[in-house]
């Protein structure tokens, strides 16, 4: 290739059907004058589109990307007739004063060849640098866009028409974009790995971008702070951490509002675009992944999901290390674990009934009074992540005693739900990215409650946006359907109660029964893999056929239905409803034939005799013969129906545990059914891994 700057985008369509027209970059006319790729969505898009049609412009696709990149070549014809001297990112900022919304932009331009331009809003934005860049300017001045400027712009935020007319010479837009470049990724790590540009700069370049004197302006002093020049430096730009693991481990994480500017030579340019004066570039620092490149690899699986379903042991064991500790007399530690505290985990079971432990979260710590102070905790996430917190809410309520509400985090923000400065709002995800908790999050903020964040992602934004919080460490997750990240979330949950119930003396014996329990967990975790991945390949084929499975279970299970019937649907496409036992006859007994497969949680807990019940209820109905019943090895309730039903017998664990190896057999289960199904199990249809637009 002729050119060291790229910029590509795979997504998922948010404004058309996903097509080649529709797809990623856009061009602003046919010579391609200004070409962008963007993730997130433009809300003000209809009324800039038809402030462009007035102004002579066309489109062709349905896109509100279009728009943006048509937008950049109007905003360029139009502010050097108004007698500005545009820089490029001087430029991307009259950009992003026009658009609302939420975006990570990149944008080129064949006026500013070898150069990209990367700006943030609202969605998320990681630079990756290899080479020489070892550190950044710690702080820098403010490119601040006035009103006056977007006045010279011929546009303000309430789109009224009143734009400068278009110079005469201006090139025609809206011709056709067939000509525009579309570069390809290569291989995709991960389906979220979005926008990606990559400027590996050469002295060459220099020399031609600056002499390449008519067609480019005379840049302004950039008022930025510029890194170091570099002349063999690479940049990588993307929505997720993953898909630069393999090019680099140093990323700086975007803050809203930053611009960034990859110039001909390879300089960095920070910018902090501001619509007041004063405000200032906060430091951005350059942080180390831990990412293992390893971890977004299939190694010897099939697939991503069948990989991390396997890791569960380790996943679980990494949740756990240095959070299991107990009280030392020696001196104060300094390796995270808090003063006077040593971790015992991993250690052999016998090891932990003579030990009296504690849990230990460093995130939490210092907001741990405050915490235990509160009125009400409120847990906000969507998908799986909500399904984990359903898991764990009733130990957090036992343990905790306060009120603890679980909210789908679009819910939540349609019903404007009261927040007080006396809640705590525990925002639950892998990629810390989810827009919708992101915008509870801000929510939350605003109405100042204090606000926790338990995060896979490290540097994620709700990492970095909460008051404090709880890393999961339970490594890359890259399979669509998360499997690993929600035993991490449910395990994690139940340390919080555990930890905010530590000074009761009254729950010792129960704290100690669920410590154990979270010890022997990986280990029963292995087992259970071990137990029933056959078993659920068989039961996959008879079902493969099926157009509906209904999953019943209540108490600690209700949220292993829920949990199951999503995984079994979003991977294999089988209608499935998870539904609470104790509803059976107020509807979803009308459903129940000698021909609907059925799935029944059964564990020996508080609530076994109204699930077997509802297993009689059932059984009376269809017979046992299409009935799955997942139940403890060796309880002699359940093996009564060995001979009538299907059973899969998972090891027992403490009650509030039982859901994580519950899980492990349906997640198996949606696996297989989607191999026997012939589908991508991965890259379900429709389904982003990380969905950062609303
Ligand atoms: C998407 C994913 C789900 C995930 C949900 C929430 O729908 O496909 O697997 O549970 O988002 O994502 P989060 O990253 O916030 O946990």
């Amino acid at each position: 290739m002729q050119n060291h700057v790229g910029i590509a985008h795979t997504r998922w369509a948010t404004h058309g059907a996903p097509s080649p027209l529709n797809s990623h970059p856009h061009a602003s006319d046919s010579t391609a004058q200004f070409l962008v790729v963007h993730n997130g969505i433009v809300t003000n898009y209809k009324a800039l589109k038809a402030m462009l049609t007035g102004k002579g412009y066309t489109f062709e696709t349905e896109t509100d990307t279009e728009v943006v990149a048509r937008l950049l070549k109007y905003l360029y014809e139009t502010v050097r007739e108004g007698g500005e001297v545009l820089t490029f990112s001087r430029l991307v900022m009259h950009m992003m004063h026009a658009l609302d919304g939420a975006y990570a932009i990149l944008v080129r331009s064949t006026l500013f060849p070898n150069e990209v331009v990367a700006c943030k809003r609202g969605s998320p934005l990681v630079l990756g640098l290899k080479g020489d860049v070892r550190e950044l300017p710690s702080s820098g001045s403010v490119e601040v866009m006035r009103g006056s400027l977007s006045e010279q712009a011929g546009y303000n935020t309430t789109i009224n028409g009143g734009g400068r007319r278009l110079s005469a010479g201006g090139s025609a837009p809206g011709a056709s974009t067939s000509k525009r470049r579309k570069l390809a990724t290569g291989e995709g790590l991960s389906p979220v790995s979005t926008a990606v540009a990559v400027a590996a700069a050469a002295a060459g370049s220099l020399s031609t971008a600056l002499n390449g004197g008519g067609s480019r302006p005379n840049p302004t002093t950039p008022k930025a702070v510029t890194a170091s020049p570099a002349l063999h430096n690479e940049y990588f730009f993307s929505s997720d951490a993953c898909a630069l693991v393999e090019h680099t481990d140093k990323v700086v994480y975007m803050e809203d509002n930053d611009v960034v500017h990859v110039d001909a030579a390879g300089n960095l340019h920070l910018y902090c675009f501001g619509a007041e004066s004063g405000a200032v570039v906060t430091n951005r620092v350059i942080q180390t992944l831990e990412l293992e490149l390893q971890q977004i690899m299939k190694g010897s699986y099939d697939t991503f999901m069948r990989k991390e379903i396997f890791e569960q042991p380790e996943s679980l064991t990494q949740t756990l290390r240095g959070r299991l500790v107990k009280k030392s007399t020696g001196p104060a530690t300094s390796d995270g674990t808090g003063s006077g505290f040593t971790s015992v985990f991993p250690l052999n079971d016998l090891d932990m009934d003579d030990v009296p432990f504690e849990v230990q979260l460093g995130g939490l710590n210092e907001r741990m009074s405050d915490i235990r102070r509160s009125n009400r905790v409120i847990f906000v996430a969507c998908g799986t992540s909500y399904n984990s917190c359903l898991a764990a809410r009733q130990t957090m309520e036992e343990l905790a005693e306060l009120p603890v509400s679980v909210e789908l985090a679009s819910d939540f923000l349609d019903r404007r739900c009261p927040i007080y400065r006396s809640d705590v709002c525990v925002f639950v995800s892998q990629s810390g990215e989810t827009a919708e908790t992101l915008d509870a999050l801000h929510y939350a903020r605003s109405h100042h409650a204090l606000t926790v964040g338990i995060v896979n992602c490290v540097g994620s934004s709700i990492s970095r946006l909460t008051d404090c919080g709880v890393h999961l460490n339970a490594g890359g997750e890259i399979g669509v359907a998360s499997t690993k990240v929600y035993t991490s979330q449910v395990v994690v949950i139940i340390m919080m109660a555990l930890l905010l119930s530590s000074d009761s003396r009254s729950k010792d014996a129960r704290r100690a029964e669920i410590l154990r329990g979270l010890a022997q967990l990986p280990s029963r975790v292995e087992a259970t893999l071990a137990a029933v991945d056959e078993m659920m390949k068989t039961t996959a084929h008879k079902l493969k056929d099926q157009q509906s499975i209904l999953l019943f279970g209540r108490g600690y299970q209700y949220a292993t239905c829920l949990e199951a019937a999503l995984k079994i649907k979003e991977v294999s496409y089988v209608h499935t409803e998870g539904i609470h036992a104790g509803e059976l006859k107020h509807g979803p007994l009308a459903l129940v034939d000698d021909k609907m497969p059925v799935v029944l949680f059964a564990s020996c807990d508080a609530t076994a005799t109204r699930v077997h019940n509802a297993l009689s209820q059932v059984a009376a109905r269809g017979g046992l013969g299409r009935m799955i019943i997942v139940g403890c090895d060796g309880d002699a309730e359940v093996m009564r129906y060995k001979d009538s039903a299907t059973l899969v017998l998972v090891p027992q664990v403490v009650d509030c545990l039982q859901c994580v190896l519950n899980i492990v057999p349906m997640q198996l289960l949606s696996y297989h059914l989607a191999v026997a199904r012939n589908l991508n199990v991965d890259q379900p249809r429709n389904l982003a891994k990380s969905v950062t637009v609303q």
